[in-house]
């Protein structure tokens, strides 16, 4: 049985819906589901591991409600976040007889998050879909805020809609199977989110982690997370399409875009990268600062905070790094992730600026010393 559990309203223009997260919270899911539940077709998109660690306990506690949903496994991984595993799952749907009524269940990271937004997005122009992450990275950041989207051959979601759930149900319990090079890379986004919006939530991450670090207890990680997705919600209903506020989520991205994309997604993890990144942009803003457009430098102190939150990680080594490869992707990058004229800096923690006057020369200077 659920204790408790915390839920959050995201208010976007296109769509009003809750997150909902509760330790255990899995085999309540029927509760939750409830209302949605009209009889109409229910379709699981998972990957075959995480139905074999928890694909009984959805289906029991689905069975309550009546929905014996049917199952498409995707296989693990980036690549299928493709036109062609998207391609494969409409046929799939239609042999199925779903129509717009019908419901898909996102269940897993955000590689199935982002893939079930995107076909949901489209099927027939748009059915509802739900979220239920599995991963740390999904439940803080990819299932929050309805950006959906597929890989191509020339980059990383480049296909995609704005299209926001009905809802996102969290059990951080489901974190226990997790690997923990996954756990420690999400990290590096909470880590991110605090900094740009919230100085207390900032100063209380240090002890998460520690406790963390030395208990392995992922429930420790309840707080965190309920903090990460309402800052991410705030943001999000404020600027939905990103077209002003919600830039600020890209702190730390600019420089970790091109680390991941020098160095190659498999030997580094998207969070490790930006990690990286955000240590870069500490940087920049506790040594040139006022020269990039901030009203002050961020002090020694905060700078000092942020290094010592980010070293709790354990990151991989990038001492080999070709600093002009890592210009160049930066100047090429045509996405607003990387795009150098929105640097994100930080006057402090929870005051983040949008800077455009950051040089390819600071940068450089700036990977060189962290
Ligand atoms: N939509 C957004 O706003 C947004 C934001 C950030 C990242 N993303 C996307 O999210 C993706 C990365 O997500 P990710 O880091 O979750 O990767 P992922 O979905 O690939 O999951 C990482 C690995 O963990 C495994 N896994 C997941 N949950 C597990 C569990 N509970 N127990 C055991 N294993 C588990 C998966 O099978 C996979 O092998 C990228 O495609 C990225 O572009 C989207
Ligand atoms: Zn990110």
């Amino acid at each position: 049985m659920i204790e408790n559990h915390h839920t959050i309203t995201v208010n976007t223009e296109s769509n009003g819906y809750n997150i909902l997260i509760g330790n255990g919270i899995l085999n309540d899911i029927h509760k939750f589901i409830d209302p949605f539940n009209h009889g109409q077709k229910w379709v699981i998109i998972t990957h075959r591991n995480i139905w074999n660690l928890y694909g009984k306990e959805l289906s029991s506690t689905l069975i309550i409600n009546q929905i014996a949903p049917t199952v498409i496994f995707v296989d693990e991984g980036e690549n299928s976040k493709s036109l062609k595993t998207a391609a494969s799952i409409y046929s799939q749907l239609i042999q199925l007889g779903c129509d717009r009524s019908s419901y898909l269940l996102a269940f897993g990271g955000g590689v199935i998050g982002d893939l079930t937004g995107f076909i949901a997005a489209t099927f027939m122009r748009g059915m509802p879909y739900i979220q239920i992450p599995t991963s740390l990275l999904a439940m803080v950041d990819s299932s929050v805020g309805g950006k959906t989207a597929v890989n191509i051959s020339e980059g990383k979601n480049l296909v995609g809609v704005f299209y926001q759930p009905q809802m996102v149900l969290i059990d951080p319990q489901l974190l226990k199977s997790l690997p923990q090079r996954e756990i420690y890379s999400a990290i590096a986004e909470i880590i991110k989110t605090a900094s740009i919006y919230d100085h207390s939530f900032f100063n209380i991450l240090s002890s998460i982690i520690t406790s963390y670090n030395e208990t392995g207890d992922v429930s420790l990680f309840t707080e965190a997370i309920f903090e990460s997705c309402k800052i991410k919600s705030e943001v999000v209903s404020q600027d939905e399409k990103e077209s002003g506020i919600r830039k600020i989520l890209n702190f730390g991205h600019t420089v970790g875009h091109a680390l991941e994309t020098t160095l190659g997604h498999g030997n580094i993890r998207h969070g490790e990268a930006v990690a990286y990144g955000m240590l870069c942009a500490g940087f920049i803003s506790n040594k040139y600062g006022t020269a990039c457009g901030l009203s002050q430098n961020l002090s020694e102190n905060n700078w000092q905070a942020l290094q010592n939150l980010i070293h709790l990680l354990p990151l991989p080594d990038i001492k080999i790094i070709d600093t002009d490869q890592i210009i160049q992707i930066i100047r090429h990058d045509k996405k607003n992730m990387g795009d150098i004229r929105n640097f994100i800096l930080l006057e402090e923690p929870g005051k983040p600026v949008i800077s455009s006057l950051v040089s390819e020369e600071i940068i450089k200077i700036s990977l060189e010393k962290v």
